[in-house]
């Protein structure tokens, strides 16, 4: 009896000393998995609860005269007649900056190569370096904004605005993109975003978007998707949001902004949300969504669409 007694004292003390220890383990943890497992947890139910985010729209609505100065910046290099009396299928905009002349050259010669997709493809791509201002440095004579005027003496195909070309103004290149389509190209039937470190496979962008105009399919905006992502509350990460930009739980739907497309009548519409949004967020894909949330548009998830590091198994519109 006593034996018994005493073996089952010593099981349970094991058992004790096995919880405290696992216990003690997820509080050592739990300062790590906190951040991102707790806040994709309230991310995920927010979305869930607050599916329409009427309430991220409503807070971010400002006043037109307000919005405006989001994309007022004058042109310093624009190119109005470029889509000027053409059947454009797509209006590709590559986002890049001042200093990256060489991923501009590599995609000119590779699968920006406007000529060879009209003759090979038998339509009409228009390729649009899309960037800000070089942030200069003083004693330059012949600087960096000298640079890009030659080259696009060469090319002209960049369009500037007079920002400076910064991460945290990612979002005014974006404002500057759907409001060029709409003033200069808007009978493009397709929009293209992408980033100047991506490849994309034209034959297969073309093919789609010629079968997917030719069904007439509207409403069109496909690419990664993030679904309920949860804003980065930690300051030393790139993609740091503070509570005053951004107060919600969750961000609207979006795509990845290495490369996602539209159909014009959703181009149209976002350019139409940005007249009114407050487009401090600098995160531009981010922003993209909270337009689209905005004008009720959700995207689509592309298989075609890789990148970020994976190798795409399947054929492919873009990759990195
Ligand atoms: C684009 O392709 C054409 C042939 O269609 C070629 O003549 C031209 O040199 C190419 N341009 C660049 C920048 O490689
Ligand atoms: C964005 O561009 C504006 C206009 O050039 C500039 O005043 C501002 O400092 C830039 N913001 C950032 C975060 O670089
Ligand atoms: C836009 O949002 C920022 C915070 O991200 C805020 O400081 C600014 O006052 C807002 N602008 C307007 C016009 O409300
Ligand atoms: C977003 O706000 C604008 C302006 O207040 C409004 O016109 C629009 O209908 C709102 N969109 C949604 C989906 O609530």
């Amino acid at each position: 009896m006593f034996v018994m007694f005493r073996r089952l004292r010593r099981c349970q003390c094991v058992q004790l000393m096995t919880t405290c220890l696992v216990l003690s383990l997820i509080m050592m943890c739990w300062e790590q998995i906190d951040n991102t497992v707790v806040s994709h947890v309230k991310s995920v139910s927010f979305r869930y609860l607050i599916n329409r985010f009427s309430l991220v729209n409503k807070s971010l609505t400002i006043p037109r005269e307000q919005a405006r100065i989001f994309s007022n910046f004058p042109y310093l290099l624009d190119h109005p007649e470029k889509c000027k009396d053409q059947d454009v299928l797509l209006l590709l905009f590559v986002k890049t900056s001042p200093e990256n002349i060489q991923r501009r050259e590599a995609i000119r010669s590779t699968w920006g190569n406007q000529s060879y997709i009209q003759d090979s493809l038998g339509v009409t791509v228009k390729v649009l370096f899309v960037l800000g201002a070089p942030v200069v440095s003083d004693g330059d004579t012949f600087g960096p904004q000298e640079q890009l005027e030659f080259e696009d003496k060469l090319y002209s195909d960049l369009i500037q605005q007079d920002f400076s070309d910064s991460f945290h103004n990612l979002t005014l290149k974006l404002l500057m993109q759907f409001h060029w389509m709409h003033h200069r190209c808007a009978h493009a039937r397709f929009l293209m975003t992408a980033d100047d470190d991506v490849f994309v496979h034209m034959p297969n962008l073309v093919q789609y978007l010629r079968d997917t105009h030719s069904k007439g399919l509207t409403d069109l905006w496909i690419g990664r998707v993030h679904r309920g992502s949860p804003p980065v509350r930690s300051r030393s990460s790139k993609y740091y949001v503070p509570y005053n930009m951004y107060q919600w739980l969750s961000y609207p739907d979006y795509t990845a902004g290495a490369g996602y497309v539209v159909s014009s009548d959703v181009a149209n519409k976002i350019y139409h949300a940005t007249l009114t949004l407050n487009a401090s967020l600098y995160i531009d894909d981010v922003f993209m969504g909270i337009c689209a949330n905005a004008v009720g548009v959700s995207p689509q998830e592309h298989v075609f669409f890789s990148g970020e590091g994976k190798a795409p198994t399947t054929p492919v519109f873009t990759t990195r």
